[in-house]
């Protein structure tokens, strides 16, 4: 009989919606998440053999098994990627048993693979007792995305999702991981975050992303320094011949990205949500228009929104599909979902999907 002193965990990590801060996390920049409450629970459990069996409520057809010795990173696969890329992150050596409850939406720019990663991460922390920090266990999640599945993302959604509290947004400074809570109570001012899924799903491994990431690197690199966080705009404009028309714009997003999340900061502090409202709308043109990475969709819900009385609005996550988000006065938000839902069914769209999240917590063992 096997003599583990945990013979099964029970873990849960949620996804995420980021108030500002977008596409900034690769270059140093900062970031203001919260988690939402949709989680994805997992419960997993020792075998005394070396096989890895996972299970999914959402597709309980079929049973994946594979063996722990021929985890391989870059080989094709599905979502299991990102289940098989942690236990190679964390160099586990023994078989498990796993199964998955995924209640983030998926492909709805909410982070439902980070989710997913940070559940499966804590849980095996706890049952191999690995002794690993939140932040190393995100940095673990990070790795198993870039080199497992191939996806080179930042750091905001696995850190988000293991290191956020309740009530709280969480602004991360991605150049060392350093996290500071920002109370996010706007029921009281008469406010609501709409978040808003134009049902239109990303593929993110398809390059857009990646190629964005590298301009804003080789634009760095050109100006002699090590990431975005440490150009000024001036400075940028000033070095705009050295750089491609490309390079120039991702970097211009990037920097005065950095600097929108700053005065977001400053705004949330002050309880100022017209300001705060504008530097969200802010963010989403330079994402639509020097980033490159929105889409009619997304664009329709954010324009919409601010038609019909939303004091910010934009597109969230990495782009090309998946939510917005709109800070829309209480009394507005019915409004405003039929509007966008009008407009949508006008252009022939999917119909988009409407919801509302307070700030939750981030992972957390249930055993
Ligand atoms: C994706 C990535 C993140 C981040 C966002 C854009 O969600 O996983 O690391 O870069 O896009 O902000």
């Amino acid at each position: 009989m096997t003599q583990w002193a945990n013979p099964e965990i029970i873990a849960s990590a949620p996804g995420r919606v980021n108030l500002i801060g977008e596409h900034i996390d690769f270059c140093e920049g900062f970031v203001i998440p919260f988690a939402i409450a949709d989680r994805t629970t997992v419960k997993i459990s020792r075998r005394s053999d070396r096989e890895i069996h996972i299970r999914s409520a959402q597709r309980p057809e079929h049973t994946i098994v594979t063996d722990i010795d021929s985890l391989n990173p870059g080989a094709p696969g599905d979502w299991e990627r990102y289940v098989l890329g942690v236990l190679w992150a964390l160099e586990i050596k023994s078989g498990l048993n796993i199964e998955i409850d995924g209640a983030v939406p998926l492909g709805a720019g909410l982070s439902s693979s980070a989710a997913l990663e940070c559940s499966i991460a804590l849980a095996v922390n706890e049952i191999f007792a690995l002794g690993h920090s939140l932040k190393d266990l995100a940095l673990a999640a990070q790795k198993a995305e870039n080199l497992y599945v191939g996806m080179p993302c930042g750091i905001i959604d696995q850190a988000v999702s293991l290191l956020a509290q309740a009530g709280a947004a969480l602004l991360i400074d991605c150049r060392d991981l350093d996290t500071t809570l920002i109370p996010f109570e706007i029921s009281s001012h008469g406010l609501e975050l709409l978040i808003i899924d134009t049902q239109v799903h990303h593929a993110l491994v398809d390059g857009g992303y990646a190629n964005r990431r590298a301009a804003c690197e080789s634009a760095a690199t050109k100006l002699a320094k090590k990431s975005l966080r440490d150009i000024s705009i001036s400075e940028l404009k000033q070095s705009q011949d050295l750089l491609t028309p490309d390079e120039f714009l991702r970097a211009r997003h990037g920097i005065t990205e950095i600097a929108r999340v700053l005065e977001a900061v400053v705004a949330l502090k002050e309880s100022d949500f017209t300001q705060l409202g504008n530097l969200i709308t802010a963010s989403h043109l330079s994402l639509r228009d020097d980033y490159d990475v929105s889409c009619p969709e997304l664009n329709l819900a954010v324009d919409t929104s601010l038609e019909f009385g939303a004091i910010g609005a934009r597109m969230i996550g990495g782009g090309f599909g998946g939510s917005a988000i709109a800070l829309v006065p209480k009394e507005k938000v019915k409004d405003i979902e039929s509007e966008i839902a009008k407009n949508f069914a006008a252009k022939g769209f999917i119909a988009p999907r409407f919801f509302t999240s307070p700030p939750s917590a981030g992972a957390a063992i249930h055993r």
